[in-house]
């Protein structure tokens, strides 16, 4: 893989929304180069953390600098949505904190090989673990096109989805798409770049098909309701999200969980199933923490970036 420079994004805010205290035992759900999971531990020098990743390289690169923490560093290969089973796995029952920053790492999308990007020419693959499930070459070639038009919109947020759509399934009536390259050449058959929307016209569809192939969203909805039960009451909970997708998520999950529902009223009928007391955190970050302009400047990738923490509370769920 190539050598990119790799910067941990809103790492102060991060641990200061997390505050690592010795002793504690913390999760990192997106291992990456350990940018985080070596914040957390040279913030606290008795804690401990769980560091997890569902891409090999992520471990490949923690053998080389995870030695320096000895045991207080344990690694997981697997995905953060089975994180109940992860921890119950090391028989942990319940974590002080949680940390994710989601997506994919600029490791992974700057290498050529794994077919993130259509910057390079490469196999179309886009898998975080090349081990197990589908490829986006897999999806582009079978997927049928109104639910391919419909992943396109709803993944990418791209309105030229049915365009894209048609446009895949005649070229793979011809050809099989087997690369990043073939597949940026069909979207930009269709895609015109308009003036002001500076992006690639491949962006969203590639952003789409990443989202897909990873099972990004299934995967979050999953963490989040993992660790509402696997925080410690005071527990706390920092997620860096990249998309409006994903922050939806994250944003709505903890307002609803910030927010006591409703006392029954007087006036309903008995037989109307009253909403469940759910508050079971409290926000931390009413609004999203953004990056500041100098962190802008020196690393321009942390410009999508919003962080989102909160505290779990005693109430058992
Ligand atoms: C943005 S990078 C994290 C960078 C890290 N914070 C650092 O400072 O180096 C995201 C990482 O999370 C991993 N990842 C994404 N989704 C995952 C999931 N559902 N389960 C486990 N790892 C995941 C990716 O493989 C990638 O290595």
């Amino acid at each position: 893989m190539t050598e990119a420079p790799h910067i941990p994004v809103m790492l102060p805010e991060v641990l200061a929304a997390l505050r690592p205290a010795d002793g504690g035992v913390y999760v990192d759900g997106t291992l990456g180069a350990g940018g985080y999971t070596r914040g957390i531990l040279d913030a606290a020098k008795t804690c401990r953390v769980i560091g997890v990743d569902r891409d090999q390289t992520a471990h490949d690169i923690a053998a080389n600098w995870g030695g320096g923490y000895l045991d207080r560093l344990t690694l997981v290969k697997n995905s953060f949505g089975n994180l109940q089973s992860i921890l119950s796995g090391l028989e942990c029952d319940r974590v002080d904190g949680i940390v994710l920053d989601l997506g994919v790492s600029s490791m992974q999308f700057d290498d050529g090989e794994r077919g993130f990007s259509f910057r390079f020419d490469a196999p179309l693959d886009m898998r975080m673990d090349s081990g197990s499930g589908q490829t986006a070459a897999d999806i582009v070639n079978t997927m049928a096109e109104e639910s391919l038009a419909n992943l396109i919109y709803l993944y990418g947020e791209e309105r030229k989805s049915r365009h894209i759509a048609s446009a895949i399934v005649r070229a793979r009536s011809v050809a099989k798409i087997d690369t990043t390259k073939k597949l940026a050449e069909i979207i930009r058959s269709v895609v015109r770049v308009s003036p002001r929307d500076k992006i690639d016209p491949s962006t969203r569809t590639f952003q789409a098909l990443r989202i897909a192939v990873n099972d990004e969203l299934g995967e979050l909805e999953a963490v989040l309701s993992a660790a509402e039960k696997v925080l410690k009451p005071g527990g706390r909970l920092v997620i860096v999200t990249f998309h409006s997708l994903e922050d939806r998520i994250v944003k709505n999950f903890l307002q609803d969980r910030a927010r006591p529902a409703p006392s029954p009223s007087r006036h309903l009928p008995i037989a109307i199933d009253v909403p469940q007391n759910r508050l079971s955190f409290s926000l931390v970050t009413k609004k999203p923490v953004l990056p500041s302009e100098s962190e802008l400047k020196i690393n321009p990738r942390s410009r999508s970036a919003k962080l989102r923490a909160a505290i779990r509370l005693g109430d058992p769920v």
